[in-house]
């Protein structure tokens, strides 16, 4: 039955999915997120937040971000940490800043994978990262204080 698959793709999301493509492994994804942390620490207003944060070593964090997307892309399970309280501890950064994150992810990733390929990590970032913007920056407005209406 060949309708079968299709019927699949639509009952389950395909960002729930694995990535199986040639070339994307945790090889190219370490690739990936070391190139982009690089660009973050080069960069003029997310280097400095980030610097404030780890000092030292860098290696555990670009291990963890590793995991991160492997869980992310190829759901290997190698993350189980929670990443909305690690960025709500960060006081000085801005919505505007998630722009800037945004920007250096997606020429990274369109620097390293096919077009596709690329896309799907960048729909994911962007998806995280409004989740987080929303745990970090969203407050009640007035109506919804007083109770509705
Ligand atoms: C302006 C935007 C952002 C800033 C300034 C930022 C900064 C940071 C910092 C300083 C840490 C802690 C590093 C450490 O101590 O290990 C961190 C952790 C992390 N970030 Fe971000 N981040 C941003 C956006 C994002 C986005 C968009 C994602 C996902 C797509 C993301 C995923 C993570 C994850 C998974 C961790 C590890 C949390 C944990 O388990 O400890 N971040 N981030």
């Amino acid at each position: 039955m060949t309708s079968k698959p299709v019927l699949l793709d639509r009952v389950r999301p395909a960002a729930e999915q694995p990535l199986l493509r040639p070339g994307v492994d945790r090889t190219s994804i370490g690739a990936l997120v070391r190139k982009f942390y690089s660009r973050v620490r080069k960069d003029e207003r997310l280097g400095p937040i980030f610097a404030g944060e780890i000092v030292g070593d860098w290696e555990p964090h670009l291990e963890k971000m590793t995991d991160f997307w492997c869980s992310v892309i190829l759901k290997s399970g190698d993350y189980n940490g929670r990443p909305a309280p690690a960025h709500l501890k960060l006081k000085d950064v801005t919505e505007a800043d998630f722009e800037i994150w945004l920007a250096l992810f997606r020429e990274t990733a369109a620097e390293l994978f096919a077009p596709e390929t690329a896309a799907v990590f960048v729909e994911r970032a962007e998806r995280i990262a409004a989740s987080l913007k929303l745990a970090m920056f969203f407050r009640p407005g007035p109506a919804a204080a007083a109770g509705g209406a």
